[in-house]
């Protein structure tokens, strides 16, 4: 598996607490950035993050940023990413079996590294659940090319 990781400054730091995982449990990555504390815009990651998931050149993507929402709320507008903010663990196991998401958001002035990671691994290996969850997918897929190209 493939994995695509990104932050802004304010996931920084759980980016790379990810990252050692990561490395630790030999999973394949790509770190997007950013790579430092320095102020960033979180859209900016979010995007290439998305894009390299979008376009199946990696499999999953985990972005990072203070509370999980700006950077999941910028991923979800490239067609065809499903990101969840999980904070938790039952999200975490449920976003992968229900929602087959994509990329894992997480905030990083909200959960503490040792859940983080929890949740991380989790997600990693929690397999999408198919069957009637699927019915629900194509809809997504539906609203995505209902509104493609409009403004
Ligand atoms: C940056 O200060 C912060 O706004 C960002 O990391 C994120 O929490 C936005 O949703």
């Amino acid at each position: 598996m493939k994995i695509a990781l990104g932050c802004d400054h304010g996931g920084y730091t759980l980016k790379e607490k990810i990252k050692a995982y990561l490395q630790e449990s030999g999973l394949e990555f790509t770190d997007f950035g950013t790579m430092s504390t320095d102020s960033v815009d979180y859209p900016d990651y979010a995007l290439a993050v998305a894009e390299a998931v979008a376009e199946g050149k990696y499999d999953r993507g985990i972005l990072v940023c203070g509370t999980g929402i700006g950077i999941g709320i910028a991923a979800n507008k490239v067609p065809g990413i499903r990101a969840a903010l999980c904070n938790d663990t039952f999200s975490a196991r449920a976003s992968r079996e229900h929602n087959d998401a994509n990329i894992l958001t997480l905030g990083e002035r909200v959960v503490g590294p040792g859940l983080a990671l929890d949740i991380v691994k989790i997600w990693l290996e929690t397999e999408f659940a198919g069957g009637r969850h699927q019915r629900r997918i194509e809809k997504i897929r539906e609203i995505e090319q209902k509104y493609s190209g409009r403004q």
